[in-house]
């Protein structure tokens, strides 16, 4: 599908008020993006786990002007109260996502979001806030509509999702998303993501994801000046070449079940990932000490134990530990004894893969 396909001609009745509300889980991506052009057109193709428990509701309430607006007219309300910090990011989206979603200056919206995880964990919250956002309002659409198909209501969620956040259009279904044009997947784009379509091996049923909070803090480098830095990076080029060679090896490996090459594939990602910005200039470090002692106690304990626990990190201190569901008892005892120490007020977030959004 090209961009002009998400525009809508017309609408055939538009109601006057409404309310309705979504709840969109987060994300962990096993190939990573970073690097991006224009319009949020990603650098090179990625593919996530999509997560059960981390995710944000929100509800949208709109009500028509009686003329319509030159500005945006909106509320924005975080657990029930006012958030005017989180307003100039919602209005560059809705900045973005108005050719496309033409009623946005027709009406006022009070906007109520909150998240499951903690505020302040050092989660990215802006994956399922963008997407839970962009549900809300394609469902506003659907309801201008006599019909839309469930094929299209998804792609342009996810394709409005992205404008708000490139990983949020990961956010919106499951178990397995894959965003970014690849030889290896048929129908993918650079506009949205897909759920992942080929055959799913057993063993990452149900995969777990127990995110352990190393550090809460706010990030030094935020990731939309980590992107900006792939310009001009020495390493760039053969980086996203070997995003497209993971992705194609990767899908052998869901096929075939093989957990020790999803490992290497997983953890080289992960610190690949790091890599590109302990090289970018000017240069940075998201990890901490004691992400790094907890990476090196995962590697000790998988050797001895024979399990299939790895690591992936996102653009922070905290760190994913993913194992097979078969081995959730004997790693969970670890991370409780082993790795729980190393986290912040030894707080951690026990996850699971999911199946995506929600509308409540
Ligand atoms: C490291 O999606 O947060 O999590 O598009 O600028 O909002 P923007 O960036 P964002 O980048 C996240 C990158 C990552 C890897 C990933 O999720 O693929």
């Amino acid at each position: 599908m090209t961009e002009k396909e998400f525009i809508p001609t017309s609408y055939t009745a538009m109601e006057n008020e409404g309310v309705v509300t979504y709840s969109s889980p987060s994300n962990i991506a096993l190939i990573k993006y970073w690097g991006k052009l224009e319009h949020q057109i990603p650098a090179n193709p990625s593919i996530s786990f999509t997560l059960n428990e981390c995710s944000t509701t929100t509800s949208v309430q709109y009500k028509k002007l009686e003329t319509p607006g030159k500005e945006f007219s909106f509320e924005l309300l975080f657990e029930g109260r006012s958030k005017e910090d989180f307003k100039p990011k919602i209005n560059t989206f809705l900045q973005r996502v108005e050719k496309y979603l033409p009623f946005l200056k027709d009406y006022h919206f009070v906007i109520n979001t909150s998240n499951t995880f903690p505020h302040s964990s050092g989660i990215a919250s802006s994956a399922s806030g963008m997407s839970a956002l962009a549900l809300c309002f394609m469902e506003i659409e659907r309801s201008f509509l006599k019909e839309m198909p469930p094929e299209y209501f998804n792609k342009k969620v996810s394709f409005l999702s992205r404008l708000g956040s490139g990983s949020a259009c990961r956010s919106n279904q499951g178990p397995i998303m894959q965003w970014g044009e690849s030889t290896a997947i048929e129908d993918s784009s650079n506009l949205y993501g897909v759920v992942y379509p080929y055959l799913i091996h057993e063993n990452f049923k149900n995969y777990q994801d127990t995110i352990l909070l190393v550090d809460k803090g706010e990030k030094q480098v935020s990731s939309t000046v980590g992107h900006e830095l792939m310009h001009d990076h020495p390493y760039a080029k053969s980086r996203f070449e070997q995003a497209h060679s993971n992705l194609k090896r990767l899908k052998d490996i869901f096929a075939s079940g093989d957990l020790d090459a999803f490992i290497t594939i997983v953890e080289s990602e992960a610190l690949t990932l790091h890599a590109m910005m302990m090289t970018s200039n000017p240069y940075f470090i998201l990890m901490k000490p004691n992400t790094l002692e907890i990476i090196n106690r995962i590697w000790k304990f998988r050797s001895q134990s024979k399990t299939h626990v790895c690591f992936t990190l996102d653009a922070g201190a905290n760190v994913h530990v993913l194992y097979p569901e078969n081995e959730k008892e004997t790693v969970f005892t670890f991370i409780k004894e082993g790795l729980a120490p190393f986290c912040q007020s030894g707080q951690y977030i026990c996850d699971q893969v999911g199946q995506g959004a929600k509308k409540l």
